[in-house]
């Protein structure tokens, strides 16, 4: 365990927690605008549509290295260096924080890389359009599968 005074750890756990709600909001937002152009056949923005796409990845890549960095200095991380897995996979709640949270994580950073990629490369507005959407909102379902609903709301 990465030691660090209490009160940044409480501060790393309590950005984690907050940008959480403004990432969820950002890609929901990017999704319902991209969905948008889609359906009404706009031509891509560059100065708005793909920046957009983009801040919303950057912001969800900033929600990961902070749920990282909770994860690396957490007492999860501590139990597991101690021996604890096996406590922690035969508990639904701690299973779901160690392990299905941030796998869920990693796989919606991969759809938004995939779908970023695809809007990037290709030239008609509309399947710009839906590339985001769909991965986007792909990206999204994965993550709130696997929320720690509970802990947060
Ligand atoms: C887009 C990605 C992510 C989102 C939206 C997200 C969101 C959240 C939310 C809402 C909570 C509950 C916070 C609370 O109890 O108030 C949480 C907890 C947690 N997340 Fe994430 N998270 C993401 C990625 C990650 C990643 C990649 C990790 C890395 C391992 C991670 C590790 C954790 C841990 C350890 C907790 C439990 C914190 C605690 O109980 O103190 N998260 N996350």
């Amino acid at each position: 365990m990465i030691s660090l005074p209490q009160n940044i750890l409480s501060m790393i756990s309590y950005l984690h927690s907050g940008w959480a709600l403004f990432t969820v909001l950002l890609v929901f937002f990017t999704v319902i605008r991209h969905l948008r152009g889609f359906l009404l056949k706009k031509p891509y923005g560059l100065h708005s549509d793909f920046r957009l796409a983009l801040l919303a990845l950057v912001v969800f890549v900033i929600q990961i290295i902070l749920g990282l960095l909770n994860f690396f200095t957490s007492d999860y991380f501590a139990g597991i260096r101690e021996g604890h897995t096996g406590e922690y996979m035969k508990n639904a709640h701690t299973r779901l924080i160690i392990l299905e949270h941030p796998t869920m994580a990693i796989v919606g950073l991969l759809f938004m890389l995939y779908g970023f990629r695809r809007m990037y490369y290709h030239v008609d507005p509309r399947r710009k359009y839906w590339a985001i959407a769909l991965f986007y909102a792909s990206a999204l379902l994965a993550v709130a599968s696997r929320l720690p609903w509970k802990d947060w709301i």
